[in-house]
């Protein structure tokens, strides 16, 4: 990792925790970060509606709250959605666009999270645009193929100077809530080939990209693959549920080499 990168742990809550819950951990969680914490990126993504619950829970740290999408325009007639200004007006800094699960569960495009990614970066929020192939994708060696253009199609109309408001996630989708992480010498090539994409795209300046994985990221997994040189740390689903397991995976990721 160059020292201009930061590493990064975001958890990424989607449809889970109620009220109750999120409150507990947010206290609880805020009590055990590791020393560290405070100079890398640690975020939050609950649900769009939990999200003024944790940015208050929060208040005074240096823990960051985020939405799980967004959409592209302000406001109008657009049942569901929810836009960058409303999600400021409670304190949310970035939003994860492009997830998996939005592209196979809901028809969303490469295209359609491009806009989105826009839309948060020019209102001044962090976007972290995901990108990861299939099961049929990896075993098929389609991986690059698949990485390549979900990379280019979503980052449509990104110039250079708006890159440092620019994370990338590779989840592979194989390794999402399986259990089965990719090995970190999957991550590291992913990654690499991620980097060198942007690179040719956008510049040198693309070199400062932190580009984060994500896919059955745990607290026993993470050291290892944080110690690789282009894994810049993980957006996190079912161990960033509780606070002991989130606050541990950042400790054991921040302590990589
Ligand atoms: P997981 O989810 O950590 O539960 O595999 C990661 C994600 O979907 O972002």
């Amino acid at each position: 990792m160059t020292p201009a990168r930061k590493r990064y742990f975001i958890a990424n809550w989607k449809m889970n925790h109620r009220r109750s819950a999120a409150a507990e951990f947010c206290s609880s969680f805020l009590t055990m970060l590791p020393p560290g914490a405070a100079s890398a990126g640690i975020g939050i993504a609950p649900s769009y509606i939990l999200i003024p619950e944790v940015a208050s829970a929060l208040a005074g740290s240096s823990v960051m709250v985020g939405s799980q999408s967004v959409h592209w325009l302000s406001s109008g007639a657009h049942t569901g959605e929810i836009s960058v200004p409303m999600l400021q007006d409670f304190g949310a800094s970035f939003a994860i666009v492009g997830h998996s699960e939005r592209r196979q569960f809901y028809g969303e495009t490469s295209e359609v999270v491009s806009k989105r990614a826009l839309a948060a970066i020019h209102g001044g929020m962090l976007a972290i645009v995901c990108v990861g192939e299939q099961e049929r994708h990896f075993r098929a060696g389609l991986t690059q193929e698949v990485v390549e253009e979900q990379l280019r199609e979503s980052l449509l109309g990104l110039s250079a100077a708006e890159l440092p408001r620019l994370i990338v996630a590779y989840e592979p989708v194989w390794a999402i809530g399986t259990g089965l992480a990719a090995t970190p010498e999957i991550a590291q090539d992913v990654h690499l080939l991620i980097r060198g994409n942007l690179i040719s795209r956008f510049g040198a300046a693309a070199a400062d990209i932190s580009i984060i994985y994500g896919g059955s990221a745990t607290p026993e997994n993470i050291q290892e693959l944080c110690s690789m040189s282009d894994v810049d740390g993980a957006l996190v689903g079912g161990a960033s549920l509780k606070a002991e397991s989130f606050s541990k995976l950042i400790t054991e990721g921040l302590a990589a080499n």
